[in-house]
């Protein structure tokens, strides 16, 4: 098996002049991101600017409830509101260290365009975010942010608006202009190196999980976090992949039903093929044209996903599950009412399958749910939230 594939999943599925900058992108990658210096820069920045480490917290309410000892992985109180600073940042520090002028990013959620567009304020790039114009009105107030940031936005027009096709014309972008720009990718798809250096950056997440846990003398039965693309997920999977006592668990966008045609349930639903220059799981029709998707959540509406998922959901892994919009909106009010925490819509997925586990374990369990981000961007969305009400 090539390098470049997680079991058969993976690959690089892109036009020649792209597997330059994919070979260049692993050489740097392989060459400066393990340097002491660069480690030494990129530790202190998530310490001081970040505010990692993000704390475990023993959720008592949520445990009492379901019976369970329940930690939550508070990502949501990172600088700029979620897991994805903790990669824009790395990939950022890299681009620069590379002698790139310029980044260029996708976002759906927008908080990947934030924490790029951050970065890039702070270490002196150029910064350009392509967002779908159905993103841009559910998320404005990151639209917003990231404009303030100095970072131009640029509005998608095509398709469904949303995270697809801000990442098919962020590609395309960086393809025209591979010599000067750096594509800070969001979340741990794409052609390879891509999912690798992100599940590189990301698995700070699991790292010191892992360390909170032993210092509080207890093991992880097991762990939590929703996928959209599956950047936060692979970052709290990855250090206990070799465990196989810890039970692993991805949850999907539902929206309406993943018997409707209005869910983003890849792996739930989706069947092999190419999508974004990787080989993976994807939802699309008889003939393979891509399905549009529908979630809630503009971070989980994604017909495709991390080529490292496709291949923990074929060899089983991790096990993934799909949540409809209302049942994560149960949860994230829940969430609210019974720890004061108000989660973004995304991680809401990853609470909102605890009423199904729990009642499913035979004995009490430690278990680790990834709170991703907070829910301040999504209040809009909450507020007008409808039942089986259809967002882009
Ligand atoms: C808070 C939050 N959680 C989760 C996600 C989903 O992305 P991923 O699956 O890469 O973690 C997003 C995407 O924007 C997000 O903003």
């Amino acid at each position: 098996m090539k390098k470049s594939y997680y079991g058969e999943f993976g690959g690089q599925f892109v036009p020649e002049t792209a597997m330059f900058a994919l070979k260049d992108l692993e050489k740097a990658f392989h060459e400066i991101a393990f340097l002491k210096d660069f480690k030494k820069e990129l530790k202190d920045l998530l310490k001081n600017y970040v505010g990692r480490k993000t704390p475990l917290y023993f959720a008592r309410n949520l445990s009492k409830h379901f019976g369970h000892e329940i930690y939550l992985k508070r990502e949501d109180l990172n600088h700029t509101g979620a897991h994805k600073i903790n990669n824009a940042l790395a990939q950022v520090l890299l681009a620069k260290k590379m002698g790139k002028k310029k980044v260029i990013a996708e976002t759906g959620a927008g908080q990947h365009g934030l924490a790029t567009a951050t970065a890039a304020a702070l270490l002196g790039l150029e910064c350009e975010i392509y967002m779908g114009e159905t993103d841009m009105q559910r998320q404005a107030l990151n639209v917003y942010k990231i404009e303030l940031l100095g970072a131009r936005v640029v509005g998608i027009k095509n398709g469904l608006k949303t995270l697809k096709e801000a990442t098919t014309a962020a590609l395309q972008t960086w393809i025209n202009e591979i010599e000067k720009s750096f594509y800070v990718i969001g979340s741990a798809v794409g052609p390879y190196p891509y999912p690798q250096i992100v599940a590189h950056f990301q698995s700070i997440i699991g790292k010191e999980t892992k360390k909170q846990l032993k210092k509080l003398g207890k093991k992880a039965d097991m762990i939590i976090a929703c996928v959209g693309g599956g950047s936060n997920a692979v970052g709290i999977f990855y250090e206990f992949i070799e465990d196989k006592k810890v039970r692993l668990i991805g949850v999907e966008a539902g929206g309406l039903g993943v018997d409707t045609p209005y869910h983003a349930a890849t792996l739930t639903k989706g069947r092999t093929g190419i999508i974004h220059g990787m080989k993976t799981k994807v939802l699309q029709d008889e003939l393979g044209n891509i399905l549009p998707v529908h979630s809630i959540s503009a971070g989980l509406d994604y017909p495709g996903i991390g080529p490292i998922h496709a291949h923990l959901f074929e060899s089983k892994r991790a096990s993934y599950y799909a949540v409809s919009d209302d049942e994560c909106i149960e949860a994230l009010k829940f969430l609210c009412k019974k720890e004061g925490i108000l989660s973004a819509i995304e991680s809401a997925h990853a609470l909102a399958i605890l009423p199904k586990i729990c009642k499913d374990l035979s004995k009490k369990s430690v278990i680790v749910v990834n709170l991703s981000g907070r829910g301040d961007k999504d209040i809009e969305t909450i507020k007008a939230y409808k039942k089986g009400r259809i967002y882009g």
